[in-house]
């Protein structure tokens, strides 16, 4: 399909509106048509499209200095960013604790694999570099973090390039690995991460990743109490770092500020990016506790590691003034009652026959589409369920975020909901009018 565009495009047989402006939860295109943006574009809005304070904070900052090289110099907003994020996490990252800057979610799991390896080496454990993580994940685009990835489909074209460290089962009680119901499951997918530690048995294992509640490829699949503080325990036990991936379940998106925090865990790294600029600009970041520093400052001293724009001076002040925004519009404390608005304003759907589940945690929702309600099975992948759902909410002006293969890699519908934490119990009863609408357009067969 030719066309006049220079740019490469994520799908050449699909048009993309040119987006000119956003106001709130809204994006306006180039010719005027309005979207309600359900998603957060992809759980990365916060504080809503089109704040000028956060423009402006970034103006005054590029007019002072916008760039110094991270080996030459710190920058002020760098530096009270980082702060800020050690203040919000969890005690152990307090003290001591440090953040590495980065460009977004894939560099900090990047950043966060070299570091592990480094900190072994540091520690004296020159043997351990596999990190474990889970089936059914997904940690980033970039070759490491695709090869901790266990979305099939992202992985499928490049699986000749990707290491294979060990996936253990995913956490995902709609559709459990091992066909058990909690509690008499006895946690079997934690537990999963004890079989690759034999009694006596020498490992190179060390660390362990996952998503504390899964985005885009369970969509929105919350753990059962006592799994994260298993999983926690097991890595403790085995002596390897747990690493939580918050790109998308941080900077509020779930009620708190870190998902984690919701079972009082402390992992030894915390990857977030997406909501930590709200979209305003490209920023990441890996929390590293005081446990990993110290074997830092111990040891070389020196991370092997960089990114010529880490720690950008303009990113920064744009999570700085989106913070600030956060806090001085209470928006963090606001996501529990907007998630309760937006699932109360859903709860109609829960009674469709192909509507098989609604789940998540805050503002991190997930609706998930079955052909049998009773045995949960999904549509065949042709039909593209999810794909469709997606097409006939936009009808509707109203934008989510559609994925398939929740059940086995490949099968399995669902779509993203992940608003701004700004969303008004309007917007909600709008965005749930176009997900019935789409329902019955999709299903009236
Ligand atoms: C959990 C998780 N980790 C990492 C990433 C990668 O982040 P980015 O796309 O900013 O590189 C994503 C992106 O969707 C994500 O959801």
């Amino acid at each position: 399909m030719p066309t006049r565009s220079g740019l490469f495009p994520r799908n050449f047989k699909k048009s993309f509106p040119v987006a000119s402006r956003g106001e709130g939860c809204w994006i306006i295109a180039e010719d005027g048509r309005r979207f309600l943006d359900a998603s957060g574009q992809a759980a990365v809005v916060s504080i809503g499209h089109g704040v000028p304070e956060i423009g402006r904070a970034m103006a005054e900052q590029s007019s002072q200095i916008a760039f110094a090289h991270t080996s030459q110099f710190h920058t002020a907003q760098a530096e009270k960013l980082a702060e800020r994020l050690l203040a919000m996490a969890p005690a152990n990252f307090r003290n001591g604790g440090r953040v590495y800057f980065t460009s977004g979610g894939s560099e900090a799991t990047e950043t966060a694999i070299k570091l592990v390896r480094q900190y072994c080496l540091e520690a004296g454990r020159r043997d351990r570099y596999r990190i474990l993580s889970r089936r059914q994940s997904y940690h980033g685009s970039t070759l490491g973090a695709m090869s901790l990835s266990g979305n099939v489909a992202r992985r499928a074209p490049y699986e000749p390039l990707l290491a294979e460290w060990g996936h253990i089962a995913p956490c995902f009680c709609y559709h459990c690995p091992f066909e058990k119901t909690f509690p008499h499951c006895e946690l079997a997918c934690a537990e999963d991460l004890q079989t690759h530690f034999g009694a006596g048995k020498k490992t190179d294992i060390a660390a362990f990743i996952f998503e504390p509640v899964v985005g885009a490829t369970l969509g929105a699949a919350a753990p059962p109490e006592g799994y994260v503080a298993r999983i926690s325990e097991l890595c403790r036990t085995n002596g390897i770092l747990l690493i939580a991936d918050e790109v998308m379940s941080g900077m509020g998106r779930t009620g708190k500020a870190f998902a984690v925090q919701h079972w009082g865990a402390e992992p030894d790294l915390i990857l977030v990016g997406k909501g930590i600029a709200s979209g305003y600009a490209p920023l990441g970041a890996v929390l590293v506790s005081a446990r990993v520093v110290e074997a830092y400052e111990r040891g070389s001293g020196a991370f092997m590691h960089g990114f010529t724009y880490q720690a950008h001076s303009v990113c920064t002040a744009a999570g700085n003034a989106v913070l600030d925004y956060l806090e001085a519009h209470e928006l963090f404390d606001g996501v529990n009652a907007a998630g309760q608005n937006l699932r109360g304003a859903l709860a109609p759907l829960q009674s469709h026959v192909n509507v098989g589940d609604i789940r998540g945690l805050g503002l991190l929702l997930g609706v998930e589409f079955v052909k049998d309600k009773a045995t949960y099975e999904p549509f065949p992948r042709e039909q593209n369920i999810a794909e469709k759902i997606r097409q006939a909410c936009l009808e509707e002006s109203v934008l989510t975020y559609p994925t398939q293969g929740c059940v086995d890699g490949l099968r399995g519908d669902h779509i993203l909901l992940a608003p701004p934490f700004t969303i008004s119990p309007e917007e909600c009863a709008l965005i749930s009018r176009a997900l019935q609408s789409a329902v019955a357009k999709v299903f009236a067969a």
